[in-house]
């Protein structure tokens, strides 16, 4: 089984996943958790790349690091995860590609990017998809803190197309499960599980 986290940088998705986590381990599930990009050495090395600040990286190139990383994630981590029923996590996969080169940097039209995602990830999608969704005044108040990366640094009116994009993904994807991310940490935790609980067995 394969379940993504998406959002918006400042979402909560780390905390979320590692309450998953334990949740699914106590219950004896084996569960694996990768992050995109990342995950593998190649991934990891274009993340380095990715997340860089003093690096200045054309739109389509970025499209196709990401595309990079994740298809190598696929090939080695997660493919044969599944076969052998492993449980798997993703902290983000292609939509947040949708979201960020489509809607935010409008690299090429979302039609295309849909067909690189297809590439990227050898046709495999997640049977669940968690979005939290949390508005852009607050995410900016949970992230002020921290210094930012190549694509946190990105300005406000991109970020707000990359808000944008989750909403119409969330409206036309039936695995989106759309998680109000202002609520307390274990009320959404408690969302998730509920969410889950008839689909593991
Ligand atoms: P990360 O530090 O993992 O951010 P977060 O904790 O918010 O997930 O950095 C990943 C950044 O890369 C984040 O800003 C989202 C962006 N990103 C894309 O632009 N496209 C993609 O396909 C993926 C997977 C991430």
């Amino acid at each position: 089984m394969l379940i993504t986290f998406e959002g918006i940088d400042g979402s909560g998705k780390s905390t979320q996943i590692e309450l998953l986590q334990q949740y699914l381990r106590d219950k004896s599930y084996e569960v694996q958790v990768f992050r995109e990009p990342g995950g593998t050495d190649v991934s990891e090395m274009i993340r380095g790349m990715l997340l860089n600040p003093e690096i200045e990286i054309d739109p389509v190139t970025e499209l196709l690091l990401f595309s990079s990383a994740r298809s190598q994630l696929v090939a080695e981590k997660l493919l044969p995860l599944l076969k052998k029923d492993v449980v798997v996590i993703l902290d983000r996969f292609f939509d947040s590609t949708t979201a960020y080169q489509g809607f935010g940097r409008k690299s090429m039209p979302i039609e295309e990017i849909k067909q690189i995602n297809e590439i990227a990830t050898h046709n495999l999608t997640p049977d669940v998809t968690f979005y939290l969704r949390l508005s852009l005044e607050e995410a900016a108040e949970r992230t002020k803190r921290f210094e930012k990366d190549r694509m946190e640094l990105s300005g406000d009116s991109f970020f707000k197309r990359v808000f944008d994009g989750f909403e119409q993904i969330a409206k036309t994807e039936e695995r989106f499960k759309t998680i109000d991310a202002g609520q307390g940490v274990q009320e959404i935790h408690e969302e998730i599980v509920s969410n889950l609980e008839n689909r593991l067995l």
